[in-house]
């Protein structure tokens, strides 16, 4: 039987990168997949290239720092799918360069917003379909800089990043006796378009890569295989946890 079999997912930010390469993986594994988006016309695109492989899927344009977007888009996956039982709130802003002399209040808000009321919003509008099918599983994208500091980003890369944790642990405790399970995931690099510009940078790799153990940046379906695990029910008594998936970046 396939891992993901009889599961409906969400996906936020998976028309590219890793919310993507999340959304082929549980098709493949069975589950019938929301890929949800800012961006419907790239949505659409991933739902595709699901549909040509034989899975199902369906694509919404939904901008997770609005709450009444949450609302409208959980009713219409639940309309099509019958059910939600996989929440992956994976949408999230990079961080950019940055010195304390010059960080802005605006943008402060704009990567606490989307890494972190978003998750807020995401957990709160899928409980009536969680509860209404007996639970269900959440995993919160974080990053590694939510663990470790990242040097010279905005500082509220970071923060934003850190909140998602506690954000993770804090849902995880909370609704651990409705039967929902909440994970965080903290990537290192992993070579998406929202890192393209640190992985094409050889002055940038010539000096994170030894740092890195095992000498290379990630895939994105490396990060989806682990997000897979923790979104099925092969990680059933694992809710609370924080994993690193980082080739040992912060092992060191
Ligand atoms: N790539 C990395 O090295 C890395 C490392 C650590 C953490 N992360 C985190 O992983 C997650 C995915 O990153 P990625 O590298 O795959 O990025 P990506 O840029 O490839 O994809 C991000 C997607 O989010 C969508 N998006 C942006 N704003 C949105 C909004 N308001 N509502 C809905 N969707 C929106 C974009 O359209 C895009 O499709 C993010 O939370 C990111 O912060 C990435």
């Amino acid at each position: 039987m396939a891992r993901l079999e009889g599961k409906v997912a969400l996906l936020t930010g998976a028309a590219s990168g890793m919310g993507a390469a999340g959304a082929r993986r549980f098709a493949e594994e069975g589950a019938r997949v929301a890929v949800t988006d800012i961006r419907l016309d790239a949505a659409q695109a991933v739902v595709d290239e699901i549909r040509a492989a034989g899975g199902e899927a369906n694509a919404y344009q939904h901008d997770v720092t609005s709450k009444q977007a949450w609302d409208t888009t959980v009713a219409a996956v639940a309309a099509d799918f019958g059910k939600l039982n996989i929440l992956v709130n994976n949408a999230g802003l990079p961080g950019h360069p940055e010195t304390w002399d010059e960080a802005k209040i605006d943008d402060f808000e704009k990567l606490i917003s989307l890494n972190v009321y978003a998750q807020f919003y995401g957990i709160q509008a899928v409980l009536p379909q969680f509860d209404a099918a007996g639970g269900g599983t959440i995993v919160n994208m974080s990053s590694i800089a939510g663990i470790i500091v990242w040097p010279d980003l905005h500082p509220a890369y970071g923060a934003s990043k850190g909140a998602n944790r506690i954000l993770s642990k804090n849902a995880a405790v909370d609704l651990a006796k409705r039967n929902i399970r909440v994970n965080s995931v903290h990537p290192g690099i992993i070579h998406t378009p929202q890192s393209d510009y640190l992985v094409s940078n050889p002055d940038v790799m010539a000096r994170l890569l030894p740092a890195i153990p095992m000498g290379r940046v990630g895939r994105p379906e490396e990060v989806a295989n682990l997000v897979l695990f923790l979104a099925g029910d092969e990680s059933s008594y694992i809710t609370g946890q924080e994993f690193n998936i980082d080739g040992g970046y912060t092992t060191i």
